[in-house]
């Protein structure tokens, strides 16, 4: 296995800033600290990473519901999730300087020459805010945490409206917010962030064996997108570090550049969440088994991903630098055909108006089925390098001859190699690919 790279980090940091996948948020006016906005590579980046996820979730073993659920809900929701409790982290405070810290934080040593620290204090980490004029308790609300409550409250509707049959899922994807008392490296831990989740409600005996099918499931589809293997792991959960839900957790692990860190995590809610809304709203959350005759409250396994740190994770596995002939190094982002932001670049050999039309006519045919971009400014060699660095698997090249013989050049990304196609075939090349 590969040693961590602390370099690596600072690379694709620079990269995905200067070429438009993740800028700073409130840049303008000096930024907003561990708040980032997406740029139109990056946007694109996590829309295809979203549609992924969605295919491979749908198949025929599993029958998966999605929903799309409200950002605030009823504060009813955070007690009885335990959130309103429990959903802390123990923060310290220097006593010098006054900054605060995650107990756990390596910022600490960092922090001024005085290491006298408070007494931990637990930090709830949910955002609050005000529905309506009117501040005060009965107006208070959260941003949630999790995406996965929507879920639960949302069980009984679902059940009902699709005549969902146990065992089934119910996945939603989307923003979620922590007020993380040390984020930071970059977009690992933010306090904005997005996730794609799972509640695939079992019977209490299956537990077991649909935990073992989602991990088996979620490794497998890391793997899909790209992520090396030897940068990935399994990581079960110790007794005391489990979530307040949780009988069982098994994080994905990636090899991040500092070391091993959660990337998803799968967990064995059992029936904690749909039996406190129960108690909690008075409203009846079992199913009914009519074969058997049995009503029970069904055992909830949720693989819980982050959206964007999947697409940082990605980012970090398909940097490559490449040391060419003349000594100059390109480097590029080797994405899956699927995943890549920009699946076709389209260049004219230079910036006479007939190459263009060429160009634009093959786009008009091209972007009909394929994420196209065609790419006039400078000279084809440093298109061709931000080309790679932006990760485009092929690159179609508009020269003099293509006047002549109505045909293109194919670039290869990954092996550089070129090769000449007529116009007409283009599009029966990609749909083979
Ligand atoms: N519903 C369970 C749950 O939320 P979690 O392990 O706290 O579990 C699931 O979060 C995933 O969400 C994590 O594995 C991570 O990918 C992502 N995530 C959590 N907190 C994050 C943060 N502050 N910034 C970015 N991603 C985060």
């Amino acid at each position: 296995m590969e040693t961590p790279d602390k370099e690596l980090f600072d690379k694709v940091v620079k990269i995905s800033q200067s070429r438009g996948f993740v800028f700073n948020a409130s840049s303008i006016y000096g930024g907003l600290r561990s708040s980032y906005d997406y740029g139109p590579l990056g946007a694109l980046l996590k829309q295809n990473i979203s549609n992924l996820w969605w295919k491979s979730i749908k198949n025929a073993d599993t029958n998966i519901y999605p929903v799309d659920t409200a950002i605030i809900q009823s504060s009813d929701v955070w007690k009885s999730s335990g959130h309103l409790e429990e959903f802390t982290d123990p923060m310290v405070e220097c006593k010098k300087c006054n900054k605060r810290f995650r107990s756990d934080s390596e910022e600490i040593t960092e922090c001024c020459d005085n290491q006298e620290l408070t007494e931990p204090k637990q930090f709830n980490l949910m955002f609050e805010t005000y529905s309506g004029p009117v501040k005060n308790e009965n107006s208070q609300v959260f941003l949630r945490p999790e995406t996965a409550q929507g879920i639960f409250i949302n069980f009984e509707n679902v059940l009902r409206t699709m005549r969902a049959k146990i065992p089934f899922g119910i996945a939603n994807i989307g923003k979620s917010f922590r007020n993380e008392i040390t984020p930071g490296q970059f977009i690992f831990r933010t306090r904005e962030f997005e996730q794609m989740e799972i509640e695939f409600f079992c019977k209490e005996s299956e537990e077991d064996q649909w935990m073992d099918y989602w991990i088996k499931k979620r490794m497998e589809w890391y793997q899909s997108l790209g992520i090396k293997e030897d940068h990935l792991q399994l990581r079960e959960h110790e007794e005391n570090e489990l979530a307040h839900y949780a009988k069982k957790t098994v994080d994905i692990e990636y090899l991040y550049p500092w070391g091993w860190g959660e990337l998803e995590g799968i967990a064995n809610r059992g029936s904690y969440d749909l039996l406190s809304h129960q108690e909690n709203s008075g409203k009846d959350l079992t199913y009914f088994d009519s074969v058997n005759d049995e009503k029970y409250i069904p055992s909830a396994i949720e693989p819980a991903g982050g959206l964007t740190r999947t697409l940082f994770a990605l980012l970090l596995s398909v940097y490559d630098e490449e040391k060419l002939e003349n000594d100059e190094t390109r480097t590029l982002f080797r994405f899956i055909f699927e995943l890549a932001p920009i699946q076709i670049g389209i260049l004219p050999l230079s910036k006479k108006d007939d190459l263009i039309e060429i160009c634009n006519d093959i786009n008009k045919i091209l972007s009909e089925d394929y994420r196209t971009e065609v790419d006039i400014t400078q000279s084809i060699g440093k298109r061709y390098r931000r080309q790679d660095e932006i990760g485009t698997p092929y690159c179609i090249t508009v020269d003099f001859e293509s006047l002549e013989d109505n045909s293109v050049t194919i670039r290869d990304r990954d092996t550089m190699k070129q090769e000449r196609i007529s116009i007409d075939k283009l599009s029966e090349y990609f749909e083979k690919l």
